[in-house]
């Protein structure tokens, strides 16, 4: 069986397969961190070997604060992968950036408090850049795709990323609007640190699914639910027209990341 893949498609909230395979295979994939969510799908599309992770696994089944994300980003890793197309539903904290919207985020500010959000630990300390959090060439690549294919696109902007499980409440909401944060999510962090520390290409598709309590509103479970469900297409359809151009992307500093970092010796990382 070739399980190899190029890239990767972590699949949020509502997004439990893309449908973009040919010839797929679900494979268990073991990691020194354990497994991850669920059984990765590794197949074609159009050329390019890709894969498909849900991140919650099939039917949601893992909570944002148990997720083992060591084992995901690591079993990826495994199969090849270089560059990770994530998506995630968030909540809206700019007036500007409404509901069925999509950003593509530039910034992350980071509120969780109960993750293991590296993998150097045992006697290897590293110590690495991660001001840009996300991939800009992968990044310019899906807001062109969003654009062309008439989606309303925010490019850039910053995602705060809580605990959860619970949504914050109206205090923290209206803090991290009056800091200026755009979106609000419980998954981007350790994700895309334990993608830069695995030198890979990481960008997020933000489906924006409600405006977060900061204004007087409640957050109401069921149009999250029904906006989940409208964004699922737009997420397929912008992955799909997005793979060519990201399969031509070459050497991209993300995939050099650990080039810069200080480490206790370099020579024991290795995936
Ligand atoms: N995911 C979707 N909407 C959210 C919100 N308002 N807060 C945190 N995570 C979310």
């Amino acid at each position: 069986m070739n399980s190899h893949a190029d890239i990767a498609i972590i699949g949020g909230s509502g997004i439990y397969d893309v449908t973009l395979f040919e010839d797929p295979q679900e494979i268990r994939v073991e990691t020194p961190f354990g497994l991850p969510s669920d059984d990765i799908m590794v197949g074609e599309y159009d050329g390019t070997k890709i894969c498909f992770l849900a991140r919650h696994g099939k039917g949601h089944r893992i909570s944002p604060s148990d997720l083992n994300y060591r084992a995901n980003i690591y079993a990826l890793k495994k199969l090849g992968v270089s560059k990770i197309i994530a998506a995630s539903a968030v909540g809206s904290l700019n007036r500007d950036i409404a509901p069925l919207d999509i950003v593509i985020p530039d910034q992350l500010y980071d509120r969780t408090n109960s993750r293991k959000n590296t993998f150097f630990e045992n006697g290897i300390v590293v110590h690495m850049g991660f001001a840009d959090p996300f991939c800009p060439g992968m990044s310019e690549i899906l807001y062109d795709v969003m654009m062309s294919r008439g989606y309303t696109a925010h490019k850039g902007g910053t995602y705060v990323c809580i605990e959860g499980p619970q949504f914050s409440t109206r205090a923290e909401s209206r803090v991290y609007q009056s800091l200026g944060f755009d979106i609000i999510g419980m998954t981007a962090l350790p994700e895309a640190k334990l993608a830069r520390e695995a030198e890979m290409c990481y960008s997020m598709i933000s489906t924006v699914t409600d405006y977060d309590v900061w204004r007087d509103e409640e957050v109401n479970i069921a149009s999250i639910m029904e906006n989940v469900a409208k964004n699922t297409e737009a997420v397929k359809d912008i992955i799909a027209s997005s793979i060519d151009g990201i399969q031509d992307i070459q050497e991209c500093t993300c995939q050099s990341a650990l080039d810069g970092a200080i480490t206790t010796d370099r020579s024991l990382i290795s995936y």
